[in-house]
């Protein structure tokens, strides 16, 4: 199977567990790590709106936590009509993990993927001159 569509599976599923019942809006996302492992999140929000946690960082924090060290692509997956970016923290928190070379991967519902690199959607990114 290829690439994406792995990706597409595992964060399709994580995709089904997000916990929304505020936004009604359900995201998944999985990162193929430079280990080769697959590690996945969802967004889980708060009755305190600015606790909620996206997708994209849950994802980022099992990474990490898995021991892996670079992003190698990142597939991002929800469950509303068309493709999303992520939001600019997220691009962030991509960037921090990520090359040149990483591919940022979104997808709809029917596994149309549309590929960017971190240049193109965050490029004045935070940095020291
Ligand atoms: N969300 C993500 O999980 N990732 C993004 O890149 C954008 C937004 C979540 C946050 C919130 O739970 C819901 O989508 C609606 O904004």
């Amino acid at each position: 199977m290829k690439k994406n569509q792995q990706l597409f599976r595992k964060a399709c599923a994580a995709m089904h567990n997000a916990y929304a019942p505020y936004s009604n809006f359900r995201v998944g996302a999985a990162i193929w790590a430079d280990d080769g492992n697959i590690y996945v999140g969802c967004n889980a929000e708060n009755i305190s709106y600015p606790c909620g946690t996206c997708a994209e960082a849950g994802a980022i924090a099992a990474m990490v936590a898995g021991g892996a060290k670079r992003i190698e692509r990142i597939l991002i997956v929800s469950d509303g009509e068309s493709l999303i970016t992520p939001c600019g923290a997220c691009l962030q928190r991509i960037k921090e993990f990520s090359d040149d070379n990483t591919e940022i991967v979104l997808s709809d519902g029917e596994q149309n993927f549309t590929v960017f690199r971190i240049f193109d959607l965050l490029p004045q990114a935070f940095q020291e001159f």
